[in-house]
């Protein structure tokens, strides 16, 4: 007999969106945790042909943990702890319980679903914190760089970001979910060929610096030594105050935090100078479950309801 395959949710790779949301969402005092759960795996999309919105969700490992015991990987827990370097530089742990991720083709539709979401889960969950990302230049980020060069393609990312077959949380994923604001002022004093060698790329076209410096971004996140990510980052922010929204998806937790304190040279080796131009204001992890284990846990009269309507407003 044919073993069922989990399936991870198509958002993580729907590429090309032009608008995207983050709501990260706090359970209500008392709210029961399986209640919750089950109500955001009812959530549906609007889908048309032309007009659609992709939906991601997930939840913190603990609180999913309670709800579906043994069906996220082994010990995953949210960012509980500010991850500090040797000279005290700090990457905050702003841990939420629920992460709805909405990306469309414009800001009008992920809008009006942001708001069906959070009036939906309304009476288990509030809205916690809120981004909103565009994208810069197709694939620039912030910096003026190409971010997403070494991202493996999609018929790789798969394997990155999501857990195999056979084993706890099989078919999700772990995202880690920063808002890293940039100083531009600085960046921008900064003349190109320094800001290369703090990225470890061409600005231009994104080529390798031969040999990259010990310092810079791409030496302190070098995949072959950390192992494979699939990143979604984007752009947020207003001319006075903005960065990258890092998004990174993983199928092993320990890869983001190897990155992590690599960035911020705990363990001994020089930290990246990116984080001389850019700090982090949050940080949290989520479990961004199986399409089949969500569906599994969808409260059965709001499936219904849902089927028939959409989240429009
Ligand atoms: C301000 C925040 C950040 C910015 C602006 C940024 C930007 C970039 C850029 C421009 C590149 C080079 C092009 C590419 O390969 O994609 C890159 C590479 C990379 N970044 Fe970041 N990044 C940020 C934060 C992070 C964080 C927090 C992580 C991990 C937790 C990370 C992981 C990576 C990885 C894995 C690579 C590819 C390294 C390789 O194997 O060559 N980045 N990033």
């Amino acid at each position: 007999m044919l073993r069922a395959v989990a399936t991870a949710q198509p958002g993580i790779f729907a590429l090309g969106t032009m608008s995207h949301a983050y709501l990260e969402l706090d359970k209500r005092q008392g709210a029961d945790h399986r209640e919750l759960v089950g109500l955001v795996a009812s959530l549906r999309e609007p889908r048309t042909t032309i007009g659609g919105v992709n939906l991601v969700a997930g939840f913190r490992p603990e609180l999913w943990e309670s709800v579906a015991p043994g069906t996220a990987p082994a010990q995953l827990t949210g960012l509980t702890q500010p991850v500090v370097g040797p000279g005290g530089y700090t990457l905050p742990a702003t841990q939420h319980d629920v992460v709805i991720w909405l990306t469309g083709a414009s800001y009008d539709v992920v809008f009006d679903v942001s708001r069906g979401v959070v009036s939906a889960l309304s009476s288990l969950a509030t809205l916690a914190h809120e981004m909103v990302g565009w994208p810069y230049h197709r694939d620039l980020d912030l910096t003026g760089f190409i971010d997403g060069t070494e991202n493996p393609t999609l018929v790789d990312a798969a394997k990155a970001a999501i857990v195999e077959s056979g084993v706890p949380g099989e078919g999700g994923s772990v995202l880690l979910l920063q808002q890293w604001e940039h100083d531009a002022m600085q960046w921008d004093a900064l003349p190109v060929a320094q800001q290369e060698s703090v990225i470890g790329r061409r600005k231009a076209d994104g080529e390798e610096l031969d040999p990259k410096p010990k310092t810079s971004h791409v030496a302190r996140t070098d995949q072959d030594e950390f192992g494979k990510i699939f990143r979604r980052n984007i752009a947020y922010g207003t001319l006075t105050r903005h960065g990258t929204i890092f998004v990174g998806f993983s199928a092993d937790r320990a890869r983001l935090d190897a990155m992590l304190d690599s960035m911020i040279g705990r363990g001994g080796a020089p930290a990246d100078r990116l984080t001389a131009f850019a700090h982090a204001l949050t940080g949290a992890y989520y479990f961004v479950p199986s399409i089949e284990a969500l569906a599994a846990l969808a409260a059965a009269d709001q499936r219904a309801l849902n089927d028939q309507r959409a989240l429009t407003t």
